[in-house]
């Protein structure tokens, strides 16, 4: 028998039909979504809302420039203006100091006169002679002898210190005693300025509004149990704030690899953490730090372009994308990313983020000869695409300007422009309109006449 049917049918019964890996977003939630980037396939905004995913916590790994520390300051930003989160930075290395400026949010150090003093900064905890022998004996890591001898001159001598403990006191007490190991230690525990500061902040004041803690002026080892302390510290604090069902606090820990392997109750952070209303956003350069216990406490995985291979194959052992997300994996670039969201209502969704689409609170300078000019990251990007250069070429700049230190020659600049495709006049207009006075034009012209006679 001959069976007649239309081409359209035909067609349709033979066709095999690949669902694209990107779902549909759900816009139920659009109130107190953030906005982060547009998807690659459909080109659909991609909005994320922490309290609809089955935790809050947020995980970015990617090698080092990949964009995570960007992606970070972004979604931190917009959390804390549009939802009113309040943000803790365990600011490693000062990044975030421009962030903290651009929402009037607090920035502190310890030491000083406007500096925190950790024994205020723990309350209770570090209250006593007990209290306050345990807080130096686990940022010195003292050893059984050292605790010990820390403990009976403290008690000692506790009329001396008579309720404003002085850790000079206690060194020149270490001195006559004993000297030697302990002494150095004390002494650069000292210089750390943990226990000098006047200000009376203590944790709780951590979330009202924005605060970054500026840790990176501190020595390696005491800012690792530093770290430890203030988490094990923020733990214990969690639950006078009550059992939440909504996100009000994020804190906030980049360059999480130094601080994850000493970490002991990370898995228990997370758990606890969002009983209590608050997410913990990290970031981390090494995939391996990046544990079981981690990926199963964070509903949100933000995959940054990965070093190799083998970071690749431990992101496949992970079991949250597919093999055709993977392959897409490779052609992350900066400020891309590979976002897996596992969600109460519709499971697990991922999508690959063609351009994070951040607030961009960098500066960098352009150095002329009379002096150097501030000139806003963001602003001089979108002017770049205003004026019709594509966007690979801008992100060459982009590299380029990072690379530099953020520091970039007026002659360097007029060059990456002029190799961009901008004619001279076109150059002349783009410096004045960022501030750059004519004679120091000029000169750079001049200087790259004699320098490289043929780039422009
Ligand atoms: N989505 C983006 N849009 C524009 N610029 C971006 C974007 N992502 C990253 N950049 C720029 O790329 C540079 C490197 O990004 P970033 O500092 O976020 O990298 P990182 O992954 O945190 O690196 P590291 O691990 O070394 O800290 C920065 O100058 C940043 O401004
Ligand atoms: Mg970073």
């Amino acid at each position: 028998m001959i069976l007649k049917m239309s081409n359209s049918e035909y067609l349709s019964k033979h066709l095999r039909i690949f669902s694209m890996s990107e779902p549909r977003p759900d816009y139920q939630y659009l109130m107190h979504s953030i906005y982060i980037g547009k998807t690659a396939i459909y080109k659909t905004p991609f909005f994320l809302d922490l309290n609809s995913a089955v935790n809050p916590h947020l995980v970015a790994v990617g090698m080092s420039g990949s964009g995570k520390t960007f992606f970070l300051k972004s979604l931190m930003i917009k959390e804390n203006i549009i939802n009113g989160s309040n943000v803790l930075v365990v600011d490693w290395s000062g990044e975030y100091l421009e962030a903290a400026k651009f929402v009037s949010g607090a920035v502190y150090k310890f030491g000083g006169e406007d500096g925190l003093n950790i024994i205020h900064l723990l309350c209770k905890k570090s209250e006593g002679i007990n209290g306050l022998a345990n807080l130096i004996s686990k940022l010195i890591k003292a050893d059984a002898t050292e605790f010990k001898l820390i403990g009976s001159l403290l008690e000692t001598y506790k009329n001396k210190f008579n309720g404003n403990f002085s850790i000079r006191e206690l060194i020149n007490e270490v001195k006559k005693s004993e000297g030697g190991q302990l002494y150095y230690k004390l002494s650069m525990l000292h210089e750390s300025g943990l226990f000098d500061g006047k200000m009376r902040v203590n944790l709780y004041d951590f979330f009202k509004g924005f605060n970054d803690i500026n840790l990176s002026t501190l020595n390696g080892s005491i800012k690792l149990a530093l770290a430890d302390i203030i988490f094990k510290s923020m733990m214990e604090l969690m639950p006078d704030f009550g059992i939440s069902n909504s996100i009000k606090n994020i804190i906030v820990v980049d360059e999480a690899w130094k601080i994850i392997n000493p970490m002991q109750d990370i898995g228990k952070l997370f758990r606890e953490s969002r009983k209590y209303g608050f997410a913990i956003f990290i970031a981390t350069q090494l995939i391996e730090d990046i544990n079981n216990e981690i990926i199963s406490n964070s509903a949100h995985i933000a995959i940054f372009k990965l070093r190799n291979q083998a970071d690749y194959d431990i992101i496949r052992g992970v079991r949250l994308f597919s093999e055709y997300d993977i392959s897409r994996m490779n052609a992350l670039r900066v400020g891309s990313c590979f976002m897996s969201v596992l969600t109460k209502n519709s499971g697990s969704k991922s999508f690959l983020i063609s351009h994070i689409d951040g607030l961009q609170v960098e500066f960098f300078e352009i150095k002329g000869e009379i002096m150097n000019y501030p000139i806003n990251l963001q602003k001089f990007s979108e002017y770049l695409e205003g004026i019709g250069i594509a966007r690979i070429e801008i992100n060459r700049i982009m590299e380029h300007i990072t690379e530099s230190d953020k520091i970039l020659e007026l002659e360097k600049i007029i060059s990456i422009l002029s190799n961009s495709g901008l004619s001279r006049a076109d150059i002349l207009v783009s410096l004045r309109l960022f501030g750059i006075p004519d004679i120091e034009i000029v000169k750079a012209y001049n200087r790259l006449k004699k320098v490289h006679f043929n780039v422009l």
